[in-house]
């Protein structure tokens, strides 16, 4: 089997689904937390090849995970079309105002290139570096995730600013989001030219839009995105994540055409189970609070899991990312269960 293809081919033949977890390299590890010391600020950090290579491959030294996610941020994008992105220890991402929401944004590949080459540069370290057997996973933020964050200058409850402007200024908004997917496909397209063996799209605030909206600035786009990106690359699995949103995607997974869907807690694995023709694969969905809690519970939830998926393509992972909290002898004890898995 060719190792591209590994991530989403573990089946039941295989005796066990692959695993990877979001946010797998972070402030839970360590060896994570002295090395994020070495960095000036956060940004620096991402875009410094040796670093970021190293960040990329500790999780995999310690746990041997499946799947190597390259280790950058989706603020990059915003990072490159001029915003200033700085991260407040205890807050989160700070971004500058777009300078004027009334004049359009303009994708420059020039300038893309030149902000966003070390990132490429990390991925062909990482490829030169990375075991055999782990796939490497590229990833982008979704246009509607990054215009919340470009638009209301850092995290917040509710992005209450984005969600007025796409329904005041639907034109605008309209533009903006195409121009984030121009950005997206080309991010993510020399992401693959340089090594990247799997992509992921984060859409982590989708779930705040009604069923129109998710449609017009989440599905859509999306839609179009992975299109463009399969024209060049039909090969390279594609996974989206619409946090809050497998419901509304579910009847357009057709369209969507990615190679699988990354479910949050709230979904229900049973309700998956029955559709036997599905033509791509799930991945999930583990509450990360769970491995908070106590191990008993978190081997019960981990078996149930791996039990409701074992007939089914399946890639082990949270339904959202790891916490800074997270005991590391719980990341082990997952690891082993899933790895030990159901023959
Ligand atoms: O291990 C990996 O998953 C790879 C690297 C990665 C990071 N961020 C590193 C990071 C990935 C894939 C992301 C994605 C990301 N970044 C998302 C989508 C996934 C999600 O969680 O919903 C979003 C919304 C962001 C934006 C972002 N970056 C926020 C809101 C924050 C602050 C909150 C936090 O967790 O601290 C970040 C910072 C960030 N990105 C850290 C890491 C390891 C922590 C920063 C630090 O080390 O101080």
């Amino acid at each position: 089997m060719m190792k591209k293809e590994l991530l989403l081919t573990f089946t039941n033949e295989n005796t066990r689904p692959s695993i990877w977890l979001m946010r797998q390299a972070g402030r839970y590890l360590p060896e994570y937390r002295k090395l994020r010391g070495q960095a000036k600020n956060f940004m620096d950090f991402c875009l410094n090849p040796s670093l970021a290579a190293e960040a990329t491959l500790q999780p995999i030294r310690r746990f041997g995970f499946d799947g190597a996610i390259l280790f950058s941020d989706i603020l990059v994008i915003p990072y490159a079309f001029g915003q200033e992105v700085t991260f407040v220890e205890g807050i989160g991402p700070k971004l500058s105002s777009l300078e004027n929401i009334e004049k359009p944004l303009s994708f420059l590949k020039e300038r893309f290139k030149e902000k966003l080459s070390p990132i490429f540069d990390t991925v062909k370290l990482v490829t030169s570096q990375l075991p055999a057997e782990t796939t490497l996973i590229g990833f982008s933020g979704c246009p509607w995730t990054l215009a919340c964050y470009m638009i209301d200058q850092g995290s917040s409850k509710d992005f209450f600013n984005t969600r007025l402007i796409a329904y005041q200024k639907p034109q605008i908004f309209k533009e903006l989001i195409k121009t984030l997917s121009e950005a997206i496909i080309w991010y993510l397209s020399e992401q693959i030219r340089a090594g990247v063996e799997v992509v992921q799209l984060f859409d982590s605030w989708i779930g705040l839009l009604s069923v129109e909206a998710m449609k017009e600035w989440g599905i859509n786009p999306t839609s179009y995105i992975i299109k463009e990106i399969k024209k060049e690359f039909p090969k390279t699995p594609i996974i989206i994540f619409p946090k809050g949103g497998y419901w509304n995607y579910l009847p357009h997974m057709e369209q969507l055409k990615a190679d699988a869907i990354s479910i949050d807690s709230s979904v229900p694995l049973t309700s998956l189970q029955t559709s036997t023709k599905r033509s791509y694969v799930i991945q999930g969905n583990l509450d990360p609070f769970t491995l908070l809690g106590d191990s008993k519970n978190l081997r019960n939830e981990v078996q149930n899991i791996t039990q409701t998926m074992g007939k089914e393509k399946f890639i082990f992972n949270l339904g959202h990312g790891i916490l800074p909290q997270t005991p590391l002898e719980n990341v082990y004890q997952l690891v082993d269960l899933v790895k030990r898995g159901k023959k």
